[in-house]
């Protein structure tokens, strides 16, 4: 029988979604010249989608006029006049700061142009995790979900080691929304087996890679431009992968695979994406007014692919290159593969969370003073550069004045202290590049793997000298500590 309406799944306690979620990023591009979409209009577009079981849409507070359009629907609904549907947003302030204020005049924006007092699932996105106001930040998502404000807090772009962090303090995370495509397989890695043991779950975008990923690219000549945000994103991931004739290749295997099964290029795509266990849902982009594709787009649940179409899947990916790192590592390192391209300069910019100041009387010498009420009790810095040498001095996983990050979790507390360690060496000049030797002191030299796997994570190319010592007792409720020796350039 064929399927009439998408699968749909629960994806946190009352709150089922369609395993097929219509993306308004879109929106944004389409309103690129300043022109607005008119909500009206607009909102008539989302009720067909509902009707049609396409009931779930993602936004954010950047998508141009999403939030508002998704508002005027919801408005419908409550007024009898459109089907229900389920609005997802997120927040993606700049670093800095995260006071209960700070989080809750950002979910307030939102919830006023949604015109909603609740919303369904907030999505919270970090610039730079060398800034820690991720954790304030989600701290008072989780105040505003006991208030009622939000009923689930999710996060876009997390990596498994910071989501890791949040999910170790004890941060009720539903969800991780991810680039995850046929293009880009990193969310199948590390991350999937960190969201299945956790019960976090997947949402995962950029499965048609903008359009990419379709009929109308298979044996195309290779565009010298593309024409929205989208296609640019995905042509940078394209690039990265091998180019062009990499996926011709993962384009023609998904063209004999959909033969095989009478279906669409797309359909395979995505059912790809959807087969993956910790995947709850895909979101697949939609211009609103301009073209939509549900009646191709529902086809997926009417496809099973069986080891064979695998198989053939699996040889034109090894004949690519894998997107390098983690989920997330594209708006945060090199490669950048955003529609923006380099966001270094951007990152740049961003409040930083330590300043070194010089040392009186000593020329050449800097030094960062954390704030905590022990440095001038005990004398000591957080690190010193001396010439161009950098010490950093023995770091634990301590949150502003004294709270403990990830207790018990040694990988957790481990990714907060190398965070501190990279934070502290940038303000003074250098990078994690200089890192020349670390020391780990570990409570329970049993723990020691996640420790260890952290560490490669940060370190992996770098290879400082390091030491791993176990300490039975390390001051304070601590797991491990860490310090580090950089010579700048
Ligand atoms: N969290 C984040 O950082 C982040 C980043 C990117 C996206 N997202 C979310 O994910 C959503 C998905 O957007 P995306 O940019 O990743 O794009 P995408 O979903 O990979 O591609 C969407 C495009 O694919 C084409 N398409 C859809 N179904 C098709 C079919 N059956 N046959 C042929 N073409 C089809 C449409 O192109 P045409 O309209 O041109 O026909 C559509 O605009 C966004 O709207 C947003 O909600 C989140």
């Amino acid at each position: 029988m064929t399927t009439t309406r998408p699968q749909r799944t629960l994806l946190a306690p009352g709150l089922e979604i369609s395993r097929l979620v219509t993306g308004l990023w879109q929106v944004a591009d389409m309103e690129r010249d300043g022109r607005t979409l008119d909500p009206d209009v607009a909102a008539g577009d989302l009720a067909a989608y509902a009707a049609a079981g396409f009931d779930t849409f993602d936004m954010a507070d950047h998508y141009g006029s999403a939030e508002i359009i998704a508002g005027r629907f919801l408005a419908n609904v409550r007024a009898g006049k459109a089907p229900a549907g389920t609005a997802f947003t997120k927040w993606c302030p700049k670093p800095g700061a995260m006071t209960p204020d700070v989080v809750r005049d950002g979910v307030q924006r939102s919830l006023d142009r949604m015109g909603l007092d609740t919303v369904d699932l907030m999505q919270f996105h970090w610039w730079t995790f060398d800034h820690p106001g991720y954790l304030d930040a989600v701290k008072g998502l989780a105040r505003l979900r006991e208030e009622g404000r939000i009923r689930n807090i999710g996060v876009t772009n997390f990596d498994t080691a910071h989501l890791r962090v949040l999910v170790k303090h004890g941060l009720p995370i539903v969800s991780n929304q991810v680039s995850f495509s046929v293009l880009d397989r990193r969310a199948a890695g590390e991350m999937s087996d960190f969201c299945l043991a956790n019960g976090v779950r997947l949402l995962a975008y950029g499965t048609l890679g903008g359009g990419l990923v379709s009929q109308r690219w298979l044996g195309a000549p290779e565009p010298t431009a593309v024409d929205d945000w989208s296609k640019m994103k995905y042509k940078r991931f394209v690039d990265t992968i091998g180019g062009w004739d990499a996926l011709q290749g993962i384009l023609r295997a998904l063209a004999d695979v959909a033969a095989k099964h009478g279906a669409s290029i797309p359909n395979v795509a995505t059912r790809w994406v959807l087969d993956h266990p910790a995947v709850a849902a895909v979101i697949i982009g939609a211009r609103l007014g301009e073209r939509e594709h549900r009646a191709d787009n529902l086809k997926v649940f009417d496809v099973a692919l069986d080891d064979a179409d695998r198989a053939r899947l699996g040889e034109a990916f090894a004949r690519s290159k894998p997107v390098p790192g983690d989920c997330g590592d594209e708006y945060r390192r090199p490669p950048f593969l955003t529609a923006s391209g380099d966001l270094s300069h951007h990152l740049d910019t961003v409040e930083k969370v330590y300043r070194a100041v010089p040392v009186e009387g000593r020329p050449g010498r800097l030094r960062i003073d954390s704030g905590s009420i022990w440095e001038p009790v005990c004398g000591y810095s957080r690190a010193v550069r001396a010439g161009d040498r950098i010490f950093v001095s023995g770091t634990t996983a301590t949150h502003g004045s004294g709270e403990i990050v990830c207790p018990g979790d040694p990988g957790g507390q481990t990714v907060y202290i190398l965070d501190k360690i990279a934070a502290s060496i940038a303000a003074l000049g250098g990078s994690l590049e200089d890192v020349v030797r670390t020391r780990i002191y570990i409570r329970d030299v049993a723990l020691w793997e996640p420790v260890a796997r952290a560490h490669g994570r940060y370190f992996g190319d770098i290879r400082p000298a390091n030491t791993m010592v176990e300490i039975a007792d390390l001051i304070g409720d601590y797991e491990v500590e860490i310090e580090a020796e950089a010579i700048v350039g």
